[in-house]
């Protein structure tokens, strides 16, 4: 008897505990599935309505100004520097630059890119990274149409808004060791980038800058001549999950977990993410790396990287960016480089 009162004292404490446990830890519903392979095999999406409608007021596109007159001189007849769009004309031009302002300088203006007075001065470093973005969204429209389809990307994708996207990444620091968890693998804390569990948090440096294999199935029974140690494996994992929380899905969106590697067991949209893998290395290669050298100190990673693109620049936690919103249609001016 005399020991009832601490238990119910503790029982309480445990379940209060425990009820702010569950809180925190899981989603209110309603939680709705949806069946997406054979029955049984576990292959539904899970959404939450909730949730979904914050996601769908946040990826709405701004409506494009009016198409301009494609008659008429050519911006080159009288600006200077335009080796990018000095073939449109020039009321063409004035709405690119228009909706440049709108998509990534809303708060600066022109000034944003250009120095006060003369549009030509080349000596804002921003309008020399506008003039690389331009071409990069040329090529991503262009050169990856495996990936981006006809629905293609404007400034907007990414930027929303902001000079710099919301969500890019750069090569992190190896973190020290800390506490008896201690490990050197950037592992020990729970980061965002790899759906707040402690995976490695920098997968990106060697999957998205660098083009390590993302392979872990051994092809034999036993591991003996498997080359894919743990790491790998906590990697390739630390990659998966930003690939899922950048799209808003879950494993099986792409792959029937029975068996993560073989193809022909895997669901379609596995194959524009194999896509997607290889563009944002040739992105992040090829037009942003470069940038280290144009950018100011202070706008560099930890370790002197320019930021970087990953699947959450453009998804944004949803599996087609903005809900597939055509984003060329209104701007022929981004899909092709001009006539020569
Ligand atoms: C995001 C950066 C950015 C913003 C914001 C921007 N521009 Fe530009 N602007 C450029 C780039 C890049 C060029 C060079 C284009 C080329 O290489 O063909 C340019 C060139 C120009 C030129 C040609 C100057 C010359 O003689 O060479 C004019 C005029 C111009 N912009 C006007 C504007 C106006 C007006 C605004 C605001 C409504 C604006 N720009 C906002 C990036 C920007
Ligand atoms: C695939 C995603 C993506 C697209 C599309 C994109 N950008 Fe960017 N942009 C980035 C990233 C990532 C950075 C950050 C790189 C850095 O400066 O470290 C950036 C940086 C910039 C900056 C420098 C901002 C600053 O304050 O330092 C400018 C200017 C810019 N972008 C203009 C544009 C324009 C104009 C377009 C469309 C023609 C465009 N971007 C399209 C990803 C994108
Ligand atoms: C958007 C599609 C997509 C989602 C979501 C996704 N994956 Fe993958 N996964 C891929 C692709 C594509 C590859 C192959 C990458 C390559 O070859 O470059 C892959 C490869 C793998 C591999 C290596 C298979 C092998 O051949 O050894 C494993 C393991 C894996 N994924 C696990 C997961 C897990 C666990 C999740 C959920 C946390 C997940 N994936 C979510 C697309 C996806
Ligand atoms: C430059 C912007 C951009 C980046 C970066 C990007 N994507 Fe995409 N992705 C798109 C666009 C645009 C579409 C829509 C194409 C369409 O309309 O079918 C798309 C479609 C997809 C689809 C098909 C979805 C569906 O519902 O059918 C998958 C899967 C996908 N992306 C995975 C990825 C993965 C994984 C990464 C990172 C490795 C990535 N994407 C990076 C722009 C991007």
């Amino acid at each position: 008897m005399k020991y009832r009162f601490p238990l119910v004292l503790a029982v309480l404490i445990a379940s209060f505990f425990g009820v702010v446990f569950v809180l925190q830890a899981f989603e209110r519903p309603p939680v709705l599935s949806s069946q997406t392979g054979f029955r049984g095999t576990g292959m539904v999406q899970v959404t939450n309505p909730r949730s979904d409608a914050i996601l769908w007021d946040r990826n709405q596109v701004p409506p494009p100004p009016e198409a301009a007159d494609a008659e008429g001189d050519r911006a080159s007849s009288i600006y200077e520097n335009v080796p990018l769009l000095g073939h449109l004309s020039i009321e063409q031009f004035g709405r690119i630059m228009q909706v440049m302002t709108e998509w990534v300088s809303p708060e600066a203006g022109c000034n944003g890119c250009h120095v006060e007075g003369d549009f030509a001065a080349e000596n804002n470093y921003r309008k020399q990274v506008a003039r690389r973005m331009i071409e990069m969204v040329r090529h991503v429209n262009n050169g990856w149409a495996n990936h981006v389809q006809q629905t293609g990307v404007t400034c907007y994708t990414c930027h929303r808004g902001r000079p710099v996207p919301e969500q890019v990444w750069s090569a992190a620091p190896e973190q020290g060791a800390r506490g008896m968890a201690a490990s050197p693998r950037m592992q020990n804390r729970g980061e965002p980038s790899v759906g707040l569990t402690s995976l490695p948090h920098d997968p990106f440096s060697n999957y998205l800058s660098g083009a390590e294999n993302i392979r872990l199935q051994s092809p034999t029974a036993l591991a003996t001549g498997t080359p894919h140690s743990i790491q790998n494996a906590e990697s390739v994992y630390g990659m998966m999950m930003h690939m899922s929380e950048a799209l808003g899905v879950n494993c099986t969106f792409c792959h029937n977990t029975r068996s993560f590697s073989p193809w022909d067991e895997s669901r379609g949209p596995r194959v524009p993410a194999w896509h997607g893998i290889r563009m944002v290395r040739d992105l992040n290669t090829n037009y942003i790396a470069p940038l280290r050298d144009i950018l100011p100190a202070n706008r560099l990673g930890p370790m002197g990287d320019a930021l970087q693109v990953n699947c959450a620049t453009c998804h944004q936690g949803v599996s087609r960016p903005l809900f597939g919103a055509p984003m060329l249609r209104d701007y022929p001016e981004l899909a092709s480089p001009p006539a020569q």
